[in-house]
């Protein structure tokens, strides 16, 4: 990487920082396009998110991406949201162009993409079980309705959580339904879904685990975890062991990643290379 008085600067602000794969996963973008680009992660505290987006503008970075603790903050801190963003209430994308800030959230997109990758399968005419009603189940949850679910259940642990979602989805023209996080709340409405999503931080850490037995889950059902490291939850091990087809999230995150970059770049995202460099810094992969 050649780096010079012409390099255009785009990064990540979050707290922490410091786990974070997208600065691998763009810069190989920008090193194969041979574009002369970088992409820095920054620590932020969320105090200090309006001055550290100033300071971003005043200094001519083309792009920031927002992580925990940042994407709810962020709706006030730019000139501009795109509707989408808007809808599922948190931007994870910004765009600085003429001296303005606009922000996208492309995480709805990422999971799009990714349950067409990982299951070929489009959201149009599906039942989604989303568990999880946090930033990254109310973008899926959103997103899965504005493109056409037929139906909608939201689970999560804290209910009043689930009314924004519920008050956007009633402007689709998807079902929309939320249950309680429990196993035996959710075994009730499971057997009507073809995709079952957790978008809970459960799992995470090890021993982590909704408490879902395998008779919840079907074989003809496509089951998603968000999380990607580690890379088979207990959920996705139990959902698999009962014959369901399974996904991680490093496709939500590559593709959350890809978009991002064609906002800022207006280029079509080296989608191999991304997924190759994504898998080297959280996995270790070189294959
Ligand atoms: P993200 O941006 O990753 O979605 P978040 O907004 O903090 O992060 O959301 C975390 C999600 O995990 C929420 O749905 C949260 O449930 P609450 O809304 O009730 O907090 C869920 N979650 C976290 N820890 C949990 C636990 N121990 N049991 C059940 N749900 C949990």
């Amino acid at each position: 990487m050649h780096i010079d008085g012409s390099t255009t600067i785009v990064g990540v602000f979050g707290a922490p920082i410091s786990h974070t794969a997208s600065p691998a996963m763009h810069n190989a973008a920008f090193k194969t396009m041979g574009m002369n680009w970088v992409y820095l992660a920054f620590r932020v505290e969320p105090r200090n998110l309006r001055s550290a987006l100033q300071g971003a503008r005043e200094m001519g970075f083309l792009g920031i991406n927002l992580t925990v603790p940042h994407k709810i903050l962020a709706l006030d801190c730019v000139d501009g949201i795109e509707p989408e963003a808007r809808k599922v209430g948190a931007v994870n994308t910004i765009l600085i162009e003429r001296g303005r800030t606009r922000g996208f959230n492309t995480d709805g997109f990422g999971f799009i993409e990714a349950v067409k990758e990982d299951f070929n399968l489009s959201i149009e005419g599906k039942r989604v079980l989303v568990l999880g009603a946090g930033g990254a189940g109310r973008a899926i949850a959103v997103k899965c309705a504005l493109d056409g679910a037929a139906k909608v259940i939201v689970a999560n642990r804290t209910p009043a959580r689930i009314e924004p979602i519920a008050r956007e989805i009633a402007g689709t023209r998807s079902e929309f339904q939320s249950v309680s996080l429990s196993a035996n709340a959710i075994g009730k409405v499971i057997h009507e879904a073809d995709l079952v999503v957790n978008a809970t931080s459960v799992g995470l850490a090890q021993g982590d685990s909704l408490g879902l037995g395998p008779k919840l889950f079907d074989p003809h059902q496509h089951v998603y975890d968000t999380i990607y490291r580690p890379a088979k939850t207990e959920f996705l091990r139990v959902a698999e062991g009962a014959g369901a087809k399974v996904a991680n999230g490093l496709s939500m995150l590559l593709h959350q990643g890809a978009k991002s970059f064609e906002i800022w770049t207006k280029q079509k995202a080296p989608l191999a290379v991304m997924r190759r460099a994504l898998r080297t810094a959280i996995y270790g992969d070189k294959s």
